[in-house]
């Protein structure tokens, strides 16, 4: 199989994990059938800098003829508000990727680094949490006038169920059994849309529990019983902060990964940080979110489950060796960005070589 991948490195430690991504992407196409071919897209605040632009026309057209993208980070510190949002923004609108994919897996070994305690992890975290990506707050209808401000919230029928059947395919297909819907119903129309097209779709799948939680309750029980979630389903907003509350229960920032996504069309992947100019170029950003991303890429776009499979127990056998200072461990030796990779591609090409 034959694919092309756009790959917009970006700004700070965007590059650095980036490569790490890369790394794993080659180690695919040269033990397995599939052959990838790689296509730079430059964008965000390095290239707004040289010609005036974060999401040159150029590479949105490569964007937009290839089969996927692995996307690092873009912001720089002093740049205008929004010129870095702008890119973000056009990709995930223009290519309307309405579904933001976000697995939240407390491995084993990262136990000890997760900031609840052992009785509130109880039998482990594991949550995907699907947000739709583009109605609601962030379509950023409105206006700031003087001393007044507005944002309107608009949902379409077809914006919920598609994200909706998407989330209940997505736990059909990966064997969950239940299904949580974040909302806002007492006090919402918009969640009382969202909150009806739930009831309809679940009807089309009798095998999944089913269950609704309004949005202040979910901030409340994510912290206190996340084993409890399997699959959580929400509208855009909601999705962005507790998608971010979540990341912050598996170990480190640097770990989670995430999936902006059309099904059968370009989608793009990246790690759920930024590009962290605090530690950018120092060569100690953890990786792992971006390579757990490419697992998203070869699972979501490319049908290739059992290579993303593969490549996420290399990285748990790779958490067992060596760390990336952000999760490092006093038994275990401290690695660099390129070290880590490094570590986790051996893992994967014993396995890819089965
Ligand atoms: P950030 O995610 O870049 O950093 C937050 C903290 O987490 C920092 O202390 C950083 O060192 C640490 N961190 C992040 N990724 C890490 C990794 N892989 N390994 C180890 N530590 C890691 O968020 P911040 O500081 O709010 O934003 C920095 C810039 O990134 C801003 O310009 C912001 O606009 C941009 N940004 C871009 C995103 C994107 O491209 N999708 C997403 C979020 C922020
Ligand atoms: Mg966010």
């Amino acid at each position: 199989m034959r694919k092309t991948i756009a790959i917009t490195k970006g700004d700070g430690i965007g590059p650095e994990v980036i490569d790490e991504g890369l790394k794993i992407l080659k180690l695919i196409s040269n033990y397995t059938d599939n052959e990838f071919i790689f296509k730079e897209a430059p964008a965000g605040g390095a290239i707004w800098k040289e010609k005036g632009e974060s999401l040159p026309k150029k590479s949105f057209e490569t964007i937009k003829s290839s089969d996927a993208l692995l996307f690092g980070a873009i912001g720089l510190p002093g740049l205008p508000q929004g010129v870095a949002e702008f890119a973000i923004f056009k990709i995930r609108q223009d290519l309307d990727l309405y579904v933001n994919l976000r697995p939240i897996k407390l491995y084993d070994a990262l136990r000890d680094r997760c900031p609840l305690k052992e009785e509130f992890i109880g039998n482990g975290i594991n949550i995907t949490f699907v947000r739709e990506n583009t109605e609601g707050l962030y379509k950023n209808i409105g206006y700031l006038k003087d001393d007044e401000a507005q944002n309107i919230m608009p949902y379409t029928r077809k914006g919920c169920e598609r994200i909706i059947k998407y989330a209940f395919d997505y736990a059909t297909n990966n064997n969950y059994s239940k299904i949580t819907s974040v909302d806002k119903a007492n006090l919402l129309k918009t969640s009382q849309l969202w909150r009806n097209i739930f009831h309809e779709i679940a009807q089309d799948y009798p095998l999944l529990k089913i269950e609704d939680i309004y949005i202040d309750a979910f901030c409340q029980w994510l912290i206190r019983t996340p084993y409890m979630y399997e699959i959580v389903v929400t509208e855009n907003m909601f999705g962005d902060i507790i998608s971010d509350e979540g990341a912050f229960l598996i170990g480190s920032l640097g770990m989670a990964s995430s999936g902006n996504i059309h099904p059968g069309k370009v989608s793009m992947y990246e790690p759920i940080h930024g590009s962290a100019p605090d530690i950018a170029g120092k060569g100690i950003a953890n990786p792992i979110g971006t390579i757990l991303s490419v697992k998203l890429m070869m699972q979501e776009s490319f049908d290739q489950t059992t290579i993303g499979n593969e490549i996420e127990k290399s990285v748990e056998d790779a958490l067992l060796e060596g760390r990336t200072v952000d999760i490092k461990h006093p038994n275990l030796k401290i690695l660099s960005t390129k070290e880590m990779g490094d570590l986790i591609s051996e893992k994967l090409k014993i396995l890819l070589k089965k």
